[in-house]
């Protein structure tokens, strides 16, 4: 896609689901990759699927520690920040502990907030008309039984995109997020089989989307192709938000 080779890409939660398909697009594509994800994974695992063009920085992007390690790389130059790391921790609301609440909005909101304000910091001082993309979810349009930490934060990443595009459009800074439907990753597997089927009969196209469906939505977003794009939110759910 137009403008993405040679394009530096930090992805966050790049090590499974929807972030490694979306790292391995941009990859494709010829950008330089910086993954970013908790201190789990082995980075052979990734060296050996990315062999160059890649840099991986094991970081929890809710610690101090972590957010420092990625700053740093951020301010070596910039391109395209996709804010895709995301968690759930299902309850309802008379059974939500704080800590489910709190952990929820500490990945899904603000650390999205402060990585995309030092990627906009960084590409502002050095000119560089960069994308910022970030990960809502089609349940920010309609509620989700047993998620009123996870809704309440895809809700407000679209309205944070929204102010972010607003703020950084005169420096050629575009802000836009994904609204995924349901996609086949482990954050969706390890839902019970019948919820499943339920949502695939949902879904006007009848089926769980790829990782690689919003992997797409993420390059073209980032690509000259939606260079008159910014403060949107693109669903990528099969129809399922049509109800
Ligand atoms: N899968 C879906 O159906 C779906 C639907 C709507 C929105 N989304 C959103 O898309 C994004 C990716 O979802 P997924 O299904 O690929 O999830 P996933 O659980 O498969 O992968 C998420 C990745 O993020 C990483 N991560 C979690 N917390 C982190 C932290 N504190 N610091 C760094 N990395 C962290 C995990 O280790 C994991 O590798 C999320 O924001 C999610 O809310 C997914």
């Amino acid at each position: 896609m137009k403008g993405l080779s040679g394009k530096k890409v930090f992805i966050t939660g790049a090590a499974a689901g929807i972030g490694r398909a979306t790292a391995e697009r941009f990859y494709q594509e010829g950008s330089s990759l910086v993954l970013i994800d908790m201190p789990t994974l082995e980075q052979s695992e990734l060296q050996a699927m990315f062999p160059e063009r890649m840099k991986y920085i094991q970081a929890d992007v809710t610690s101090k520690a972590g957010l420092d390690l990625i700053f740093a790389e951020m301010e070596q130059g910039i391109d395209v920040l996709i804010n895709n790391a995301g968690i759930t921790r299902d309850a309802t609301l008379l059974k939500m502990t704080d800590e489910q609440w709190d952990s929820v909005l500490a990945v899904n909101l603000t650390a999205v907030f402060k990585c995309a304000q030092k990627a906009a910091q960084v590409m502002k001082a050095a000119g560089t008309k960069g994308s910022i993309l970030n990960a809502a979810s089609v349940v920010a349009h309609y509620g989700n039984f047993g998620q009123s930490n996870y809704v309440a934060t895809k809700a407000a990443v679209i309205g944070m995109t929204k102010t972010m595009a607003k703020e950084l459009g005169r420096a050629g800074i575009r802000v836009n997020a994904v609204a995924p439907g349901f996609i086949g990753t482990p954050m969706v597997r390890k839902m019970p089989e019948k919820v499943i089927a339920m949502m695939e009969e949902k879904t006007p196209l009848t089926r769980l989307g790829e990782p690689h469906d919003i992997a797409s939505a993420y390059a073209f977003l980032a690509s000259d192709e939606a260079s008159f794009i910014t403060g949107t939110c693109l669903n990528v759910d099969g129809g399922i938000v049509l109800g």
